[in-house]
């Protein structure tokens, strides 16, 4: 018998790789999304990769009414994959209660579900904007959590410390707090990646509007930081990597091997990678210019930040594998299917 997980979030970005990486594994998933950020049309996109329909329920985690009747319906979930939440963090300073209320309701509503339904175990998407700016690079898990700078970035930190509070509270349940570094790129097919909404506030998809021709220009938020060539250092980690570490730390949660009731991993590649490396590495890996211009700093960047992934290397035995000019090569390739769905 399949084990059934719960995927949170599972048409966003981030979930609908890891999606198609438990069920390359021979996971049953059910996904909960209330659309918000994503389409319906990422499930024919999954389906296309791994020949499997997951099963998709429409509706909010911050009713906790429906994950019950979510739970009655599809019976013997065995763990969850929390990615449901709202990521904006420009936005987060302006609407700060939605950040709070859609974060942190997901979450509490999750937890309490699991006892209720004999679920064993959940996998929480934080970040590491839980580190600020580091005293020391590369940053490992024991490194101190600064203050946080944004709504969205405290309310990694609040939930990171709800699961340690409410496991300790609690025997047999688990948790995997995952801290991503900054996900890139696409699935190689291209038929699943990141839907940009709006003006893009992220790097690649910012640059890879601008490379199809969409926005005329990529600004570089400023090239007089204490680094190498002066921009800013970022630790850039393929999704479809990350996405595999998701299907380890579901395993081991299962399989009872955590060593405490919470662990927390970094995802990373270990490699710090500058603004500017970066569009290096997109133009000579696809072949086509990125036209672009230095301009001053952006308000509450972080200088540098890339990470130790040693825990998750040894622990988990998972490794970040894909080389960026793939993953540059991935993204520039999803960039052109968003074009020919007519959508960017
Ligand atoms: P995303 O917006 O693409 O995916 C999130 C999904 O959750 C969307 O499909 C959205 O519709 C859904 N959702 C939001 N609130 C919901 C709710 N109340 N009920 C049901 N569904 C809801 O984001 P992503 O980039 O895939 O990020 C996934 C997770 O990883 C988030 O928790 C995010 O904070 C975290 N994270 C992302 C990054 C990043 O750079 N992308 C970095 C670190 C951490
Ligand atoms: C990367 C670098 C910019 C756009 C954010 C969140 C963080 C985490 C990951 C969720 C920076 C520079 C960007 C542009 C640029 N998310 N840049 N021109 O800021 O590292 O992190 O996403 O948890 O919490 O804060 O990512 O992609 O916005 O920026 O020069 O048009 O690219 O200054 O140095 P960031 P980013």
């Amino acid at each position: 018998m399949k084990q059934r997980i719960l995927v949170t979030g599972g048409t966003g970005y981030i979930g609908s790789h890891t999606v198609v990486e438990l069920q390359n594994a021979g996971y049953e998933v059910v996904i909960i999304d209330n659309l918000s950020n994503s389409n319906k049309d990422v499930l024919d996109g999954i389906e296309k990769i791994s020949g499997i329909r997951p099963d998709f329920v429409e509706a909010d985690c911050t009713n906790i009414e429906s994950l019950r009747q979510l739970c009655k319906d599809y019976p013997g979930i065995k763990g969850i994959i929390n990615f449901a939440a709202s990521k904006a963090v420009g936005e987060s300073l302006q609407i700060p209660l939605l950040y709070y209320r859609n974060n942190l309701m997901t979450l509490i509503n999750l937890l309490e579900i699991m006892p209720e339904f004999g679920i064993e175990g959940i996998v929480f998407s934080s970040s590491c904007t839980v580190y600020g700016e580091p005293d020391v690079n590369p940053v490992d898990e024991s490194a101190p959590i600064k203050k946080a700078t944004s709504p969205y970035g405290n309310t990694k930190q609040i939930s990171e410390e709800i699961i340690t509070d409410y496991l300790n509270s609690k025997e047999g349940l688990k948790s995997i707090i995952l801290r991503y570094f900054n996900p890139v790129g696409a699935h190689p097919s291209a038929e699943i990646g990141e839907l940009p909404n709006g003006v893009p506030q992220n790097l690649i998809p910012y640059l890879t509007q601008t490379a199809i021709g969409v926005r005329k220009e990529l600004s570089v938020f400023g090239n007089d930081y204490d680094t190498p060539d002066g921009s800013c250092i970022r630790d850039f980690i393929n999704v479809v990597d990350l996405a595999k570490a998701h299907v380890i730390a579901v395993q081991r949660m299962l399989e009872n091997k955590s060593e405490r009731k919470v662990e927390i991993f970094n995802l990373g590649t270990g490699k710090g990678v500058s603004v500017l490396e970066l569009i290096n590495t997109f133009e000579s890996a696809t072949g086509v210019k990125v036209p672009h211009k230095i301009v001053g700093r952006r308000a509450g960047d972080i200088e540098k930040v890339w990470a130790n992934p040693q825990k998750a290397n040894n622990v988990l035995g998972w490794k970040a594998e894909i080389p960026l000019s793939d993953t540059m090569i991935s993204a520039w390739k999803w960039q052109l299917k968003l074009r020919e769905r007519g959508i960017m």
